[in-house]
């Protein structure tokens, strides 16, 4: 009897303990009731313009970035100039209304050299198979007859001339014929409405991201510039603030090439890596936790000037080489940082946008990412993030259900659609409490994968609202954001623009956590 109680006393002990480890593997957390409350180091491993646009003030002709879109307008016929069929065929001066085939997209060689790139993705260039002077868009790769120099009028951002590499100006002969004859010496015309070779310019989009800073600053300066912005932008007291503030985890954009840090492909500069490093040990010096968020995927996962594109493309998950390149990145960053006392969680990538990434290719990459990160860790969390534009809430559950540590990133602005553009504070605050509310429990489920807000802001498209008002949203937002089982994030630390600087936010009073 004795006998027989122990043993099914440390029957149940045993059982006891596999239940307890069971459970202790499914979540990756020791603390259950633990909820990350955590700030986007925004703008600083991954350059956004917006949020620091005086990194961009010591461009030289920083007009031209790569991805900056234009028209030209010629004097001559007063019609736009146009890639016919939006590229494969001739280019005309016959189009009343700038749209896309009307819209050239930069990439810069240095300051005074650029290429064009067309609607359908080719370059301007000389047609050399024809009469060797007319202009066509119908190179896939650019070359020297793909490259142009753009020269201002004097004193005048609104007209250019566009110089070939056989030297003379582009010149909208006709309508229908757009030729690179225009001799270059010839300055009798003055740029007047009578010179076939002046168009009026007039830029249609801009890119400000990595690759816009990194090559338009140049091979020489790029690495000073950015090195200094990554020394200056977030410090160590910046950790101390996160921590006495009632937030407890970072999240770090980074983009693939902090990989091949120190000398990652051009125009990308090294040295984010060492930064990153020292994020990792301000975080554990003041008790708080990181999430590596790969913020810029190679090919970029959705063409924003955030995803480190060079042209709006996004090209991210077209091969299996580009999936595989961007697995080695999340391998190489678990394998880097896996031991490390504060990482607890690795995003495999930020806002895949559909329908330019499938969902197929996204679960693909999601499987071989997920499995990268736990061949160095069992315990950080592996974050996915759901796709941007249209998609089903819950279409990587198939995928996701049954990993470990696994959460859902879901991202909650009130800002990029029309449906904003018109509420009250109340209506906004009510959003949030009846259809963020409703988002969320419709991907909450009780053993599905956590569910991560990780990105927020208290900005609105309100006008004048007062500070009782930003207050009330904001608190609003945490209300609903802190049932997220995971967490959320706000982004972001810092920002010129001030209700998107979480810092300004917390010191003037708007936010209290
Ligand atoms: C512009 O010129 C091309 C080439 O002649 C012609 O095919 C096209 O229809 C013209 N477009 C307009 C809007 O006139
Ligand atoms: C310069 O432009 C004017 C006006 O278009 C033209 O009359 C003249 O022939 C041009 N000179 C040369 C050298 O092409
Ligand atoms: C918010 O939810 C309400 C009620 O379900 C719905 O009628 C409304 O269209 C939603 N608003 C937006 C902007 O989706």
């Amino acid at each position: 009897m004795l006998f027989s109680s122990i043993s099914s006393n440390t029957w149940l002990l045993s059982i006891g303990l596999l239940v307890c480890i069971t459970i202790c593997g499914c979540n990756a957390s020791v603390d259950p009731n633990f909820r990350v409350r955590a700030v986007a180091l925004g703008g600083w491993l991954v350059t956004e313009g917006w949020i620091k646009p005086s990194l961009f003030d010591g461009i030289p002709n920083k007009d031209f970035l790569d991805g900056t879109q234009f028209q030209l307008k010629s004097v001559t016929t007063g019609k736009y100039l146009s890639a016919e069929f939006g590229g494969g065929s001739i280019v005309v001066a016959n189009r009343t209304t700038p749209s896309s085939w009307e819209t050239f997209t930069v990439w810069r060689l240095n300051e005074k050299a650029f290429q064009l790139r067309v609607f359908q993705k080719q370059f301007l260039g000389l047609d050399l198979n024809g009469k060797g002077k007319a202009l066509v868009a119908v190179a896939n790769s650019p070359g020297v007859l793909e490259t142009f120099e753009i020269v201002k009028k004097p004193g005048n951002s609104k007209r250019v001339r566009i110089k070939a590499t056989n030297g003379m100006f582009l010149q909208a002969k006709t309508e229908e014929l757009v030729t690179a004859d225009y001799p270059a010496g010839n300055t009798t015309t003055g740029w007047g409405d009578d010179d076939p070779s002046v168009f009026v310019f007039r830029i249609a989009g801009k890119l400000l991201g990595e690759y816009q800073v990194t090559n338009g600053y140049g091979p020489l300066r790029a690495p000073q510039v950015m090195r200094e912005h990554w020394k200056t932008f977030i410090v160590e007291s910046d950790f101390k603030f996160i921590s006495e503030n009632g937030l407890n985890t970072v999240r770090v954009p980074v983009g693939w090439w902090i990989a091949s840090d120190p000398s990652p492909p051009k125009p990308f500069v090294g040295g984010s890596l060492a930064a990153l490093d020292n994020a990792f040990m301000w975080a554990n010096k003041y008790g708080v936790k990181v999430i590596i968020d790969l913020h810029a995927a190679p090919g970029s996962q959705n063409g924003w000037e955030h995803s480190g594109t060079r042209d709006g493309s996004l090209e991210w998950g077209k091969t299996d080489e580009n999936i595989k390149q961007t697995v080695n990145v999340i391998e190489f960053l678990a394998s880097r940082y896996a031991k490390h006392p504060s990482l607890y969680a690795v995003e495999l990538i930020n806002e895949p946008l559909s329908p330019g990434v499938s969902v197929d290719t996204l679960k693909k990459f999601y499987k071989a990412g997920y499995d990268a990160v736990r061949r160095h860790t069992d315990k950080a969390f592996v974050i996915f993030s759901n796709r941007l534009g249209p998609m089903k809430p819950r279409e990587l559950f198939p995928v996701i259900s049954g990993l470990k540590g696994s959460v859902i990133d879901v991202h909650y602005y009130h800002l990029f659609t029309d449906d904003f553009n018109k509420m009250t504070v109340q209506q906004n605050i009510d959003y949030i409490y009846s259809n963020n509310t409703e988002e969320l429990n419709r991907v909450t489920t009780s053993n599905g994968p956590l569910i991560f807000v990780g990105e927020w802001v208290a900005e609105w498209k309100v006008k004048d609202a007062t500070k009782e008002n930003y207050q009330r949203y904001a608190k609003a937002q945490l209300d609903v954001f802190g049932r997220a089982t995971f967490g959320w994030s706000y982004w972001t630390l810092r920002n010129v623009n001030k209700h998107w600087n979480l810092e300004w936010m917390i010191k003037n009073g708007y936010i209290k956590l």
